[in-house]
């Protein structure tokens, strides 16, 4: 008792380091995709992706390949994983936008088996963003294309648990069941999405005329094009919003639109007051996408990788109950917090504008705990005409202010929050983020943000190379558990496990 209180401590006026006790580590993996092993083997790349057409090898019969692809009207895709990370029960898998995802062990970032949609559910293509409830269900959404003669867009489940009057053992894969079909528009055009919005009782769809051409892509082998040549966008056209009710797992009637844009990422979506409020990230065009072919990325990227459009945060705002009687040309937003509206237009149709919140920022996320319900703050990169983040930032949606992190030469990867245990406040937590540097003497680092102030806790350097992550970072559950927590020797950067395959 003495030696704490006896006598008074001396003054510590200069700041004093710390010393931490714990260890942050780094570790990556190429992820062992049939893909990977293919171009390996041929040292180099003989599987097309979405911006990189491949050849076979040249001493097989090129014809008897074309027409084996024709054959098919979808030819296979790629199993190369390289977007994010999606949990399902208590497994890890890498994704990305085709039918295929590969399990990874996120201890060892081991790649495990590889898992074919079509075995569970009618998809040709599925998001890498899908959604997760808070016992950890996972709700993703996938295109089935002229399946039975139909393209649909499908919203399904696949239980975090395998139900428990269900043999003990199985994969929850095999319960996965059908939520919804949307019909396509068209058969052979259906829209190109990239994520999707759920509140608590609806799920926000967005088919953007951002459209995959079917009969190109079946064809894409012989015409030498890359799939991403098959994408394009219509912006005479319209974007419709489809709401689907997720107690009677239907759509909602009424026909929703807005004016064409580009979507990739939604933020978040709420209901509030008889509306649905839903935020995205919107371009005026599909310039984003250009970036990803191949070519562009071997010549000098920040050069040449100007944007046509910037990336803005815009809210919009849909009615739940339209009255039947509203007067053409009224608005049907009561709503005070929002200055998007939704006007009702001839044959029951209703016209929605939303309201634009911040210009420049990509690659949101939110405090997950907040998904699907009000909220405050986005934490995203800050991106204007170049694709490349040069700064995160903190978007405060209620005070439209926003806070900025960032540092010469760096380039930082998509913020994670992380919540501290046991927290109330939406922003009582830590951001995470992974930066590479331009500056060859500058070594990459783990970034950790206070996320209320967004000032700089720590960083952990390491003697390594990093990839500039895009996605790749797992969301914590609710509670703050990943499912799998590894010794502490080989705890590793987060931020470093998704896969980071060598090509688009
Ligand atoms: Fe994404």
């Amino acid at each position: 008792m003495d030696l704490i209180f006896g006598r008074n401590k001396k003054e510590q006026p200069e700041p004093v380091r710390a010393k931490v006790t714990g260890e942050v580590v780094y570790r990556s993996q190429y992820l062992r995709s049939d893909t990977y092993s293919a171009n390996i083997e041929a040292n180099r790349i003989v599987v097309s992706e979405f911006g990189t057409m491949a050849y076979p090898d040249p001493c097989k019969n090129i014809f008897s390949k074309a027409f084996s692809y024709l054959s098919h009207t979808i030819p296979d895709f790629t199993d190369n994983c390289l977007i994010n990370i999606m949990k399902c029960g208590e497994d890890f898998y890498a994704t990305t936008e085709t039918n295929y995802v590969r399990k990874i062990n996120p201890q060892t970032l081991e790649t495990l088996e590889k898992v074919d949609y079509r075995k569970y559910v009618a998809v040709n293509l599925a998001t890498s963003h899908p959604h997760y409830d808070e016992v950890g269900n996972v709700l993703n959404m996938g295109t089935s294309i002229v399946d039975k003669g139909k393209t649909k867009y499908v919203m399904f489940k696949i239980p975090a648990t395998v139900p428990e009057d269900k043999k003990k053992g199985k994969s929850p894969w095999k319960h996965t069941e059908v939520f919804c079909t949307i019909p396509s528009r068209s058969l052979l055009s259906p829209s190109y999405y990239h994520s999707f919005g759920v509140t608590e009782n609806y799920v926000v769809f967005l088919e953007q005329p951002f459209k995959l051409d079917i009969l190109k892509m079946a064809t894409a082998y012989i015409r030498g094009v890359s799939w991403a040549s098959c994408l394009s966008f219509h912006k005479e056209d319209k974007t419709y919003i489809h709401i689907v009710d997720q107690r009677t797992r239907k759509p909602v009637p009424t026909r929703f639109y807005t004016d064409a844009m580009v979507v990739f990422h939604h933020v978040n979506a709420y209901e509030e007051d008889g509306c649905i409020l839903f935020d995205v990230i919107a371009y005026e065009d599909s310039s984003l996408y250009q970036l990803f072919y191949l070519a562009n990325l071997n010549q000098d990227f920040e050069e040449n990788s100007r944007l046509t459009s910037v990336p803005t945060l815009r809210r919009f705002a849909v009615p739940l109950h339209v009255d039947q009687n509203a007067e053409v040309g009224s608005n049907l937003i009561k709503v005070a917090s929002t200055t998007a509206t939704a006007v009702k237009d001839k044959d029951d149709q209703v016209y929605c504008q939303p309201e634009l919140l911040y210009e420049g920022l990509e690659l949101p996320r939110i405090n997950y705990a907040h998904n699907g319900k009000p909220y405050r703050y986005i934490f995203s990169a800050e991106v204007q005409w170049s694709p490349i983040p040069t700064k995160i930032i903190k978007y405060d949606i209620l005070t439209k202010s926003s806070l900025k992190w960032g540092e010469e030469c760096c380039w930082p990867a998509e913020p994670l929050f992380v919540p501290t245990p046991g927290a109330e406040a939406e922003d009582d937590g830590v951001i995470l983020s992974a930066i590479v540097s331009t500056d060859p003497q500058k070594l990459p680092f783990l970034l950790i943000l206070d996320a209320r102030s967004f000032t700089e806790l720590a960083r952990a350097s390491v003697d390594a190379d990093m990839h500039l992550d895009l996605h790749g970072l797992f969301v914590p559950a609710a509670d703050g558990d990943t499912g799998t927590q590894p010794p502490v020797e080989e705890q590793r950067d987060e931020a470093s496990q998704g896969d980071e395959a060598p090509q688009t």
